[in-house]
């Protein structure tokens, strides 16, 4: 197969997934019944819960699904009560049962591309989608020493881009930070939907201390905290205000 047709041939498969009948109403309910909560009552969330919720987390879309997210349920109480002192102490999280940390891994592509390969060779894969991980997201995400790779990537997808479509990156550590970022911010927007979907509330964090929340988890420098999340029962103060958003005409487009 070119190259070019990993990306634009519809492979031959022996599979279907039919979807299932799901409730827009339900659903509805879960999102706007999402808001981040600062004040929890003292309603513990049952461990199974928690399990499932975290298990959804990873069901999230994920870039090339090489799942460069790790989350850390901190249970230990010394550890929880750091990481509430390095979330600025704000009420969402000293008020919380629960705290997750959501840490971004964009090293995690290496060795989730040889589990790839390891999977698609074990279901016998050979085609286009074992050549996708064996080869182009070598190309795709490798940055070489001292980011030298990436300099090189740089200068190519410039010039080829001024020709042809080109996907133009990561070429840098930012860019492969970004990339594992947002895939890891959608599965905590699964956890959050998950918890209210299971009755509980929570609290998406950036007001905290990133660094100091990786070494509390003692995670190397590559590992990025995303953002902590806060999990429980709304208190009676626990919605500071009713929601506000801007009228939609300011940020959807049909173009
Ligand atoms: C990445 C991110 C970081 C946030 N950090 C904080 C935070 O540190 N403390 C806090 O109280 N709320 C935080 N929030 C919650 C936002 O303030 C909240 O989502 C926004 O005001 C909209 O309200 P809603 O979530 O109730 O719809 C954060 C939200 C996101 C997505």
């Amino acid at each position: 197969m070119a190259k070019a047709d990993i990306f634009s041939k519809v492979p031959e498969l022996n599979y279907s997934e039919p979807a299932i009948e799901t409730d827009f109403d339900a659903f509805k309910a879960v999102v706007n019944s999402r808001r981040s909560i600062r004040v929890y009552d003292a309603t513990p969330i049952p461990e199974s819960v928690m399990r499932e919720c975290l298990d959804l987390a990873l069901l999230a879309p994920n870039s090339s699904n090489l799942q460069t997210w790790e989350f850390f349920w901190v249970r230990s109480p010394e550890k929880k009560a750091e990481l509430v002192r390095l979330c600025l102490s704000q009420p969402a999280a000293r008020t919380a049962q629960e705290l997750v940390v959501a840490v971004a891994r964009p090293d995690f592509w290496k060795i989730n591309r040889e589990r790839m390969l390891e999977v698609l060779t074990q279901n016998g894969e050979k085609g286009a989608g074992y050549q996708y991980y064996n080869k182009v997201v070598i190309l795709a995400y490798s940055l070489g020493f001292l980011n030298l790779m990436g300099f090189f990537k740089r200068l190519f997808v410039y010039f080829r881009g001024l020709t042809q479509v080109t996907p133009r990156i990561p070429t840098s550590s930012t860019e492969l930070e970004t990339w594992a970022q947002k895939s890891t911010a959608l599965a905590c927007q699964n956890l959050m939907l998950a918890l209210r979907a299971a009755g509980y509330d929570s609290c998406p964090m950036e007001g905290m201390d990133g660094v100091r929340v990786r070494k509390l988890l003692g995670l190397p420098n590559a590992a990025k905290v995303c953002m902590v999340i806060s999990a429980g029962k709304r208190g009676k103060n626990g919605v500071y205000g009713p929601r506000i958003r801007f009228d939609n005409s300011h940020f959807i487009h049909e173009v």
